[in-house]
């Protein structure tokens, strides 16, 4: 039977609300933090060159996948997973819900009108989020082996600022992965008493070591998101000799 609930508050008109904070900045910032980084990284996968300088590789491009049979860019090979990763993800639903869809906006004030209709097409799609999850921890690793191979230059090994850079990049992507709600619960999950289950001490501890992360995952998700796109922007501008790369050491 199909059911079709309308899921408007009964006494508030959409946008209608007794708050007198600024309650719309969060969502408005939220939008353009998002929209920015669609678009710059939608730009950027299109250019399909200066993505590499030395032993920098943008993480836009990483792993490096370029093949003959393929005619477009090879970061469309790549983007995909990250992006379906950060687009199911429980903090992301919550911040475009909020900030593109309005439903609602922000608590206590009105939602667009809407009806549920069930579970269908988008809600269908968020619930492959654990299995990309699973892609994401690849990437992790991925990226980490980049970090280290970045201070390795021609001339021996050194540091770089896109060595500090790039390093960066993939600590703040684990702690973002690392707090994933799937990700506690794959830990952690399933289990009523960890004491009776099998490795229950080493599963508990492993749960309470992830959740450190899931505490302030919204900060990782922003972080990490800034993070990947100054990353990729910044060797992009080293190569095409825009800026220097300072060799710290
Ligand atoms: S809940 Fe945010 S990455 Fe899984």
């Amino acid at each position: 039977m199909q059911r079709n609930i309308s899921i408007q508050h009964p006494n508030r008109s959409f946008l209608e609300t007794t708050r007198i904070d600024n309650w719309w900045v969060g969502p408005l910032l939220t939008s353009i933090g998002l929209l920015a980084f669609i678009f710059y990284s939608t730009w950027a996968a299109f250019q399909n060159e200066h993505y590499q300088w030395g032993p920098y590789l943008s993480p836009f491009y990483a792993p490096l996948l370029e093949f003959e049979w393929w005619p477009l860019s090879p970061a469309f090979l790549i983007l995909w997973a990250p992006a379906g990763f950060r687009f199911t993800c429980y903090y992301y639903r919550k911040a475009y819900y909020r900030s593109f869809f309005l439903t609602p906006s922000a608590c206590a004030v009105g939602a667009r009108p809407q009806k549920y209709r069930g579970e269908r097409f988008l809600l269908v799609f968020q619930n492959l989020h654990r299995y990309f999850l699973y892609i994401a921890l690849i990437f992790c690793v991925i990226l980490s082996y980049d970090a280290i191979v970045s201070f390795s230059f021609e001339n021996g090994l050194g540091v770089g600022v896109g060595s500090i850079i790039m390093t960066l990049n993939a600590v703040f992507l684990t702690a973002f992965t690392l707090g994933c709600n799937s990700l506690r619960h794959l830990v952690g999950g399933n289990v009523d008493c960890y004491s009776c289950a099998s490795f229950g001490h080493q599963r508990y501890q492993a749960w309470k070591f992830v959740s450190l992360f899931n505490v302030h995952h919204n900060f990782w998700a922003w972080i990490s998101l800034f993070w990947v796109g100054f990353t990729d922007l910044y060797i992009r501008l080293v190569s095409m000799n825009i800026i220097t790369d300072y060799r710290i050491l």
